[in-house]
């Protein structure tokens, strides 16, 4: 992989189309990262020329940042000891459950980067087809099954039935309890026909039913891991209480990309 990241003025000459949204701001070349389209290419073409891959995303789903989901994964495969533990090595991380993929993006950096098999779920019908596709068009069918979760977390998904994991993780949706499904909801999710896992004061809900329902399909030594947002700090209070009461081994990292901080949540199975 090239260094992390790209140079407006070279993605200006990788794609033309960019061209539109810039404007200069102090003497600086700069993009309109406001305007969805813009954010759209711009990622397309970091994901292309610094990660190899090639994406494609929902129009109305989230338009996600690529460099900070690479982080968030090699934080966790290269993560060493835990508590003086000697954590698996990432060589033995080998069978990975994805929870609310999207575009697919983790589960192909995972399957692509660290060699893994990865089952990873979906709710959106459209989002399906486009990570069905963007997993074709970057070889790795053998790697990656995308399944629709029909509105469950883990328990009651069959293929997912009687199979652990050494690793789970997610980048979960929160959402109120009576969300209405919305294409502007978080997450971009808009479920027709099935309704969203959604509660919790911070709706932490979904990612609470990941740790519980995770508790069964986790191997020995493996680890549940959670990117969330950096605020409200009170959701992520909720979320690192529960892996400790459950008994895994908590861990906490930040990730920054830009001014943006993203919080790691991990909780070990030891
Ligand atoms: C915050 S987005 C993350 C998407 C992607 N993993 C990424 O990193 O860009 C959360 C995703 O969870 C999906 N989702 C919501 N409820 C779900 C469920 N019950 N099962 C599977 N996915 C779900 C949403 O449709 C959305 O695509």
């Amino acid at each position: 992989m090239k260094s992390l990241g790209l140079k407006i003025e070279d993605a200006i000459l990788l794609n033309k189309d960019l061209k539109k949204y810039i404007f200069y701001k102090n003497g600086k070349i700069r993009l309109d990262f406001k305007n969805k389209e813009a954010l759209y290419l711009y990622n397309k073409m970091i994901l292309k020329y610094v990660f190899n891959l090639e994406m494609d995303f929902h129009r109305d789903a989230l338009i996600p940042t690529p460099i900070n989901r690479y982080l968030f994964i090699k934080n966790i495969f290269e993560e060493r000891n835990i508590k003086n533990e000697v954590q698996k090595p990432h060589s033995q991380i080998k069978n990975i459950l994805e929870i609310g993929t999207g575009s697919g993006i983790i589960a192909i950096m995972i399957a692509k980067y660290y060699n893994c098999n990865v089952y990873a779920t979906e709710v959106v019908k459209e989002y399906i087809k486009v990570a069905k596709k963007n997993v074709i068009n970057n070889n790795l069918e053998d790697k990656i099954k995308i399944i629709d979760s029909k509105g469950k977390i883990i328990k009651g998904i069959p293929e997912l039935n009687n199979k652990k994991f050494d690793l789970i993780i997610s980048y979960p949706p929160f959402y109120s309890i009576n969300s209405v499904p919305s294409k502007r909801s978080f997450g971009g999710a808009y479920a027709k026909e099935v309704e969203l896992i959604g509660g919790g004061n911070y709706g932490e809900n979904f990612s609470l039913k990941i740790i519980r329902e995770g508790m069964e399909y986790i191997s020995h030594g493996g680890i549940i891991g959670l990117m969330m947002p950096h605020k409200p700090k009170e959701r992520r209070q909720i979320l690192e209480r529960e892996i400790k009461n459950l008994g895994l081994i908590l861990k906490t990292d930040e990730i920054k990309t830009g001014k943006r901080i993203r919080h790691i949540i991990k909780g070990y199975n030891f």
